[in-house]
């Protein structure tokens, strides 16, 4: 992660982009298909760094996987398929592929272990190892078990009943592919609701599962079978050109078959609330997840307060919020996001950091940050650090700079869009 890329600012964007397939889906669907009985078909899968680590992990574990690009056939034996890898599995980036395979790893006959970069090694793991212990998993790492690199020695588990302490849907996710495993019924009380990729999963795999109110429940001793998923566009990624429409001059782009998944789509709410010129066309089409087209227009915006419920609905779409208010009107505070400091980065700091170096007014707050607008950003050297969505955020950053822009490990971004930047220089 060391490319360097100048980048110069650009009057308006205008075009079409069809955004790559939605990184949580996409991990989703290997982990299903390699854990099913069947031929599972994703089509428009993410062959972006993290879902291919996924890939590499459960090709490890046994699982038949031929990737062809966004073509991904999976020849799934059912959880009995899988068999102890013969090195450590590698996460690379991936935060998503580390936390839910430990929870399919904990209820399997054999012990792995787990690690990846930098990045993984910092990001807190108990908030999945102790849930998943608390059913009878044994899994132990560095500092008890909060650190990578981790092992986990297969066991018998048995269903709980979880309130989760921090909305995270990585966290839910983990436990019910264990409670899928376990003997008797397992809960998750979630205080927020957080994305619901996994339980629609669980039922296009043909397995069970339920909600009422603020609870999910699983059964034990399920057994999946194959699917057809079709991957809808990430939302995570149309972010940035949504951004980038709403506050470059004369902009107008149309985002294509973007997934609307409401457990998503906070980023669209919080661009109505500061007056963007937004119209989704929602498809009908009965595919794996809702999705749409999003047509975005140049518009003045205003500050907002983005709090509550609706943080887990847009929590990655928070470096590109804190862009969005550089250029909006009066002040935007963002509170209740302190998951934010246990991101790829501590995406508090490093957005208040990068951005303070282009000009912005931009303070962090113990659980999110206070933006001040409209200001004129300036050029400079900034940063990624590793963090896929600071690279992506800063790029669009750098399009409204007086002056050029250099930015540091932009290499990043291929972790959930390898193609970003062919696709934003294409509306220039
Ligand atoms: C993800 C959930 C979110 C999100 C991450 C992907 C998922 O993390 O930030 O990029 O695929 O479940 P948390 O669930 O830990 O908030």
């Amino acid at each position: 992660m060391s490319v360097k890329r100048l980048i110069t600012s650009t009057t308006k964007l205008k075009g079409e982009i069809t955004v790559p397939g939605d990184k949580s889906i996409s991990h989703r669907a290997v982990m299903f298909g390699s854990i099913a009985d069947g031929i599972t078909h994703v089509q428009n899968f993410l062959p972006g760094e993290d879902c291919l680590s996924s890939i590499s992990c459960f090709r490890s574990l046994g699982a038949e996987i031929n990737q062809n690009g966004s073509e991904v056939i999976i020849v799934g034996k059912g959880l009995g398929g899988l068999k102890k890898p013969e090195k450590t599995l590698y996460v690379g980036n991936s935060g998503t592929t580390i936390r839910l395979m430990l929870g399919i790893l904990s209820g399997l006959p054999f012990e792995s272990s787990l690690e990846g970069d930098e990045s993984i090694a910092k990001r807190p793991m108990t908030r999945v190892t102790i849930p998943l212990s608390e059913m009878g998993a044994d899994i132990s790492g560095r500092n008890k078990g909060e650190f990578t690199p981790l092992t986990v020695k297969g066991q018998k588990l048995k269903g709980i009943t979880y309130e989760l302490p921090v909305a995270s849907a990585q966290v839910k996710s983990a436990i019910l592919l264990a409670g899928m495993q376990a003997e008797g019924t397992t809960t998750v009380v979630e205080p927020v609701k957080t994305r619901d990729h996994t339980e629609r999963m669980i039922i296009q795999f043909g397995g069970s599962i339920e909600r009422t109110g603020d609870k999910v429940v699983v059964n034990g001793g399920q057994n999946l079978v194959a699917a057809n998923i079709v991957v809808p566009g990430d939302i995570s990624s149309a972010a940035f050109f949504l951004a980038a429409g709403a506050i470059i001059p004369e902009s107008e782009i149309l985002l294509k078959n973007v997934g609307l998944n409401p457990t998503r789509t906070g980023i669209i709410d919080v661009l109505k609330a500061m007056g963007a010129d937004i119209t989704i066309e929602p498809y009908e089409n009965g595919a794996s997840e809702p999705a749409g087209d999003i047509r975005v227009t140049y518009s003045e915006l205003q500050g907002t307060t983005v709090e509550g419920e609706l943080i887990p609905r847009l929590i990655d779409e928070i470096p590109v919020i804190a862009l969005l208010a550089t250029q909006a009107n009066g002040r935007t505070i963002i509170k209740d996001a302190a998951e934010l400091k246990v991101k790829e980065t501590n995406r508090i700091d490093t957005v208040v950091n990068e951005l303070s170096k282009l000009g912005a007014k931009i303070e962090a707050t113990e659980d999110g940050m206070i933006i001040d607008g409209k200001t004129n950003l300036k050029g400079g050297t900034v940063s990624a650090h590793g963090d896929h969505r600071i690279g992506m955020m800063l790029s669009i950053a750098a399009l409204l700079c007086s002056d050029d822009v250099t930015l540091e490990q932009s290499d990043s971004v291929s972790v959930s869009y390898p193609g970003f930047f062919g696709d934003l220089y294409s509306l220039i």
